[in-house]
């Protein structure tokens, strides 16, 4: 049975079929944390959805605290707002494992989604011995460190604004035994690669769609030759009769000439589903200076 399937058998089980219809189908099970996602509309109150959770730490032992995610993942730091402790722990900091990592993470101060977990271990595959990668968008350092374990970069610069997420990445690359190769930055991507990372890199990722494209000639300068590789994040509405995925490409492409540069070569891939016709697709762009 799916997560989703769960919360929405025991949600029937506990409220009766009518009541179930409005309980949403969205579950996160992040470390020993399961957090419910759905927002707060009336017709199902916290109490009821209490009671889900109670049963929910019941029948999934490995299940120590359940949240009610109300909000959606906003801010600058992306992190999930109206958080409500609905059963078990009232604790928001977990171990999260990942491909063989291991992730100290706290859903309540930094991002974290078990949803990108094909995407971090696919851009690992691409990486190549000896490279030198930067994330400008780090997190808690999930993509930086399953790189640095999975594949031989000499490096992975890994810059996040949240300080709370700068120290998660210095924790969670000592905690996988590859902090000689992830280095952490505090501070905003822009400012950091001007100041500290021009011609530092030879594959850059920008993991935040509200930001990428704009980004881009910050990741440009982070390249340290005329060639390199940028994976930009995308959100991208699906309308009647158009395709996301060749969009996504002609808007990094724009962007990508606009500083002097062309694309090689470009790959645009669905990642996952972010709300009503609206897609997070990634773009891997191999770019030359032109
Ligand atoms: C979507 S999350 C990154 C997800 C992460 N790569 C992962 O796979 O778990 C985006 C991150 O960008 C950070 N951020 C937001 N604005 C930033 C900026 N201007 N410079 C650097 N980091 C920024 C946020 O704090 C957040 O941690």
């Amino acid at each position: 049975m799916t997560r989703g399937r769960l919360v929405k058998r025991i949600a029937e089980e506990v409220l009766g079929e009518e009541k179930a219809r409005h309980v949403w189908s969205r579950l996160d099970i992040i470390g020993d944390l399961a957090v419910i996602k759905m927002p707060l509309h009336g017709e199902v109150s916290v109490d009821e959805l209490r009671r889900i959770a109670e049963r929910l730490l019941e029948e999934v032992p490995s299940v120590r605290s359940v949240w009610l995610a109300a909000g959606s993942v906003e801010g600058e730091y992306r992190v999930r707002s109206l958080l409500i402790h609905l059963a078990g722990e009232e604790r928001t900091v977990t171990l999260y494992k990942e491909h063989g990592c291991r992730f100290k993470v706290d859903i309540a101060r930094v991002f974290v989604t078990p949803r990108l977990n094909y995407e971090h271990l696919r851009v690992a595959s691409l990486v190549a011995p000896g490279e030198a990668v930067l994330n400008m968008f780090a997190g808690a350092g999930l993509f930086s460190i399953i790189i640095a374990c999975k594949s031989r970069p000499s490096v992975v610069h890994s810059i996040d604004v949240n300080r709370y997420a700068y120290e998660l990445i210095i924790e969670n690359a000592k905690l996988n035994n590859v902090d000689h190769v992830v280095k952490a930055y505090l501070g905003d991507a822009a400012r950091v690669v001007e100041e500290r990372l021009a011609a530092s890199s030879d594959r850059v990722l920008m993991p935040l769609p509200a930001l990428a494209l704009d980004y881009i000639p910050y990741a440009l300068l982070a390249l340290r030759s005329r060639r390199g590789v940028l994976h930009v994040y995308l959100h991208v509405r699906v309308e009647r009769g158009s395709d996301p995925l060749a969009g996504a490409i002609e808007a990094v492409r724009e962007r990508v000439e606009r500083e002097g540069w062309s694309l090689a070569r470009a790959d645009a891939r669905r990642v996952r589903s972010v709300g009503p016709r609206l897609v997070q697709v990634v773009v891997d762009a191999e770019v030359r200076r032109s």
